[in-house]
């Protein structure tokens, strides 16, 4: 379904490629497209007005913001939700509250905020939006740690707990491993001593990469190649099977996971990074009882922000995982705002860092 979504702090593109001296105090430089193409191109600097502050708004000064997945396949028009034209790439990101309406109580200028929402357009230097769309995150994490917060440390730790009860010592099975929401993964489910099997793709460089996983809490680093060709065992190691498979890329991979699955386990599917349909074997389904699941955190927000309490909940919890240092960012590449080419360009070729953009 193609759905409109409001980029909520809109403005009006006013001229093409202007630097910060020629800026108009209420107007900001963003990344902007006018329509969907899969090279990326279709966006530029651009320089756009702001609205006034209203009594319940907040004038956000954006800091860094990251290129994830879902903000190119939103740039390419494959994305299942789709913003108004001309919209602000970007959806996820951290900034410091410069200013607040009368009215607002929940935020106060020298604040860190993130917006909790899918379509804000976070690759801006500035916004002015309502207070009701920003959470509010400590000023005392890294600056990378609150950029990258808000989605894929969320989605990690939603599916850590949303789906099966994992008691310690219970296993997880993932591909994408190397990927941020594979990385929070491996973390999160080390803090609650549950173990983890991480499929990666091989590579050149394969073991500097294993002992990364390692050292964040990855107890079985394993590769696709590695996992046709071993038999289970050998790469379960010692491990319980696992209950909770994660599976992000789909194809082959995906049911690699499912078939390591121990009977009656559940497998979250969240991405499709190979664009190839999952397989399934039948017996999964009717001999092992297997269940089959995805998940969105987008809708799981939305579903939730009525009452935003589970979501506050939730950002406090992942944040405060990565003060007391179980959690740390993704690998991540820092590009300055101007450099926004290189970036896009970088993410659609290699995965090997995520590039934050530093307003
Ligand atoms: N459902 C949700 O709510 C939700 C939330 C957050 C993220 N996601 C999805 O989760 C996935 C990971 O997001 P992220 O931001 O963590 O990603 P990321 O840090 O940019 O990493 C991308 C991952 O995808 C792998 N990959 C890329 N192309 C692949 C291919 N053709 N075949 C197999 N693997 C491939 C990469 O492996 P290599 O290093 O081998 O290239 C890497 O592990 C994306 O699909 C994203 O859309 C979903």
């Amino acid at each position: 379904m193609r759905r409109a979504l409001l980029n909520t702090t809109r403005g009006t593109a006013l001229s093409v490629g202007l630097g910060e001296r020629s800026r108009q105090l209420n107007s900001c430089a963003a990344l902007v497209y006018r329509r969907h193409g899969h090279d990326l191109d279709t966006v530029r600097m651009e320089e756009m007005s702001l609205p006034a502050l209203g009594r319940h708004s907040v004038r956000l000064k954006m800091l860094a913001s990251p290129i994830n997945p879902a903000d190119v396949n939103m740039l390419k028009g494959t994305y299942p939700i789709l913003p108004m034209f001309p919209a602000v790439g970007g959806n996820e990101g951290v900034g410091e509250v410069v200013e607040v309406g009368s009215e607002v109580t929940s935020l106060r200028p020298g604040d860190w905020a993130i917006p909790w929402d899918t379509g804000f357009g976070t690759w801006r230097t500035e916004a002015v939006c309502e207070a009701g769309d920003l959470l509010l995150v400590p000023r005392d994490m890294s600056l990378l740690g609150a950029a990258t917060i808000g989605v894929n440390p969320c989605t990690a730790y939603r599916m850590l707990h949303d789906f099966v009860p994992l008691k310690p010592g219970a296993t997880v099975i993932q591909n994408g491993a190397n990927s941020a929401v594979g990385q929070a993964v491996i973390q999160i489910a080390a803090a609650l001593g549950v173990k983890t099997i991480n499929v990666i793709r091989d590579r050149p460089h394969r073991r500097e990469l294993e002992k990364e996983l390692m050292s964040m809490g990855a107890d079985v680093v394993v590769t696709e190649e590695e996992m046709q060709g071993l038999r289970l065992e050998n790469v379960i190691q010692d491990l319980q099977r696992p209950v909770l498979g994660l599976n992000c890329v789909g194809g082959l991979s995906g049911g690699l996971v499912l078939s390591s699955l121990r009977d009656g386990g559940t497998m979250v599917t969240y991405g499709g990074m190979a664009k190839k349909p999952l397989h399934i074997p039948a017996k999964a389904l009717i001999f092992r009882n297997i269940t089959l699941h995805g998940f969105w955190m987008t809708q799981w927000k939305r579903n939730n922000s009525q009452d935003m309490s589970r979501l506050v909940t939730m950002v406090t919890t992942v944040c405060g995982l990565m003060k007391a240092g179980h959690l740390r960012p993704p690998h991540c590449a820092q590009v300055p705002f101007h450099q926004y080419r290189r970036a896009l360009q970088a993410t659609t070729q290699s995965h090997q860092r995520k590039h934050v953009l530093i307003m």
